[in-house]
């Protein structure tokens, strides 16, 4: 595996395969690797293209005061998974090199980046998807991997490739969990034995609003209250949202008839987990 964090290398790097008719795959990461990351990065392995991690802990998406310093950071480790994992380059830039001076370009994805998360993390997803267009113009990729584990920035990151015109396919990687549930997330490590315990809670009332929804509700506000009642009775976590959406589009539902995204976030402790589940009615 080659490294760097240089710019230019990186795209002398792809140049040459490109020049190979080889077909080139980025995964963009912010580090801290888990078993959600490498499956992201097996199915890009998997189309056979020359595959590009990137590891970047982007400052543009973090509010004033949210986790950019304490985000959880271990270039080490990862560098180890990734060769293991078979990846061709990791591409790990500088906050300098990504941002040599301060930047007055911004893409922004309307309406969709403003509810959700956007809602509570103001900027966010305009920092996302100038990161990843950014990530985007340095590495020129035909195809790029994205974890529905972050729907809402999966749907932008989407949109902003059609909207532009961007020849590149965004592919979409279903969530990966823990044994009991849990989605993956760098910031679980954050979590006391009792937090971690209590937010099992997330995927369980998804999954039982799964069921409600196959045993006939169609009252999308019902669900919700279903979700937060049954969090706020069962633990400690604060919740942030819970919202049932058109899984396409994420405009507001209020009789469950298509598919709808179940989508959540809820804090324990300072620690704000999201999760979500996609539900077709029949
Ligand atoms: P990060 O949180 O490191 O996530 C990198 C990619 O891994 C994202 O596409 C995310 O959806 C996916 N991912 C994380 N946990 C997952 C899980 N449990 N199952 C499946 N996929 C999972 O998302 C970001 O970084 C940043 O916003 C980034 C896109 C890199 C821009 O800075």
């Amino acid at each position: 595996m080659k490294r760097t964090s240089h710019i230019p290398e990186l795209r002398a790097m792809v140049a040459q395969e490109k020049g190979r008719e080889r077909v080139i795959a980025l995964v963009p990461t912010m580090g801290y690797l888990h078993r959600g990351h490498l499956t992201l990065i097996e199915q890009a392995k998997k189309s056979g293209a020359f595959v590009v991690v990137s590891i970047f802990v982007n400052p543009l998406q973090f509010g004033p005061n949210e986790d950019y310093s304490r985000y959880p950071r271990d270039l080490e480790r990862d560098a180890r998974l990734l060769e293991e994992e078979g990846v061709d380059v990791l591409f790990h830039p500088t906050t300098e090199e990504m941002y040599p001076r301060p930047m007055v370009t911004y893409v922004e994805v309307g309406q969709l980046d403003s509810m959700l998360c956007g809602a509570a993390r103001p900027g966010h997803f305009r920092g996302v998807a100038t990161v990843v267009s950014k990530l985007f113009h340095i590495v020129q990729p035909d195809l790029a991997f994205f974890g529905q584990k972050d729907y809402q920035q999966y749907l932008i990151i989407r949109r902003m490739a059609s909207d532009l015109n961007l020849p590149i396919e965004i592919c979409a990687v279903p969530i990966v969990r823990e044994e009991d549930g849990l989605a993956l997330s760098s910031r679980n490590v954050f979590l006391t034995p009792e937090q971690r315990r209590e937010a099992v809670i997330l995927s369980q009332s998804l999954n039982e609003a799964e069921r409600s929804i196959q045993a006939g509700e169609r009252s999308a506000r019902e669900i919700e209250t279903r979700i937060r009642e049954r969090i706020t009775r069962e633990s400690h976590g604060v919740i942030d949202y819970v919202e049932v959406r058109d899984a396409e589009g994420l405009s507001e539902v209020s009789d469950i008839e298509g598919p709808v995204l179940i989508a959540l976030a809820v804090r324990f402790g300072s620690t704000r987990l999201i999760d979500n589940k996609v539900v077709e009615a029949e």
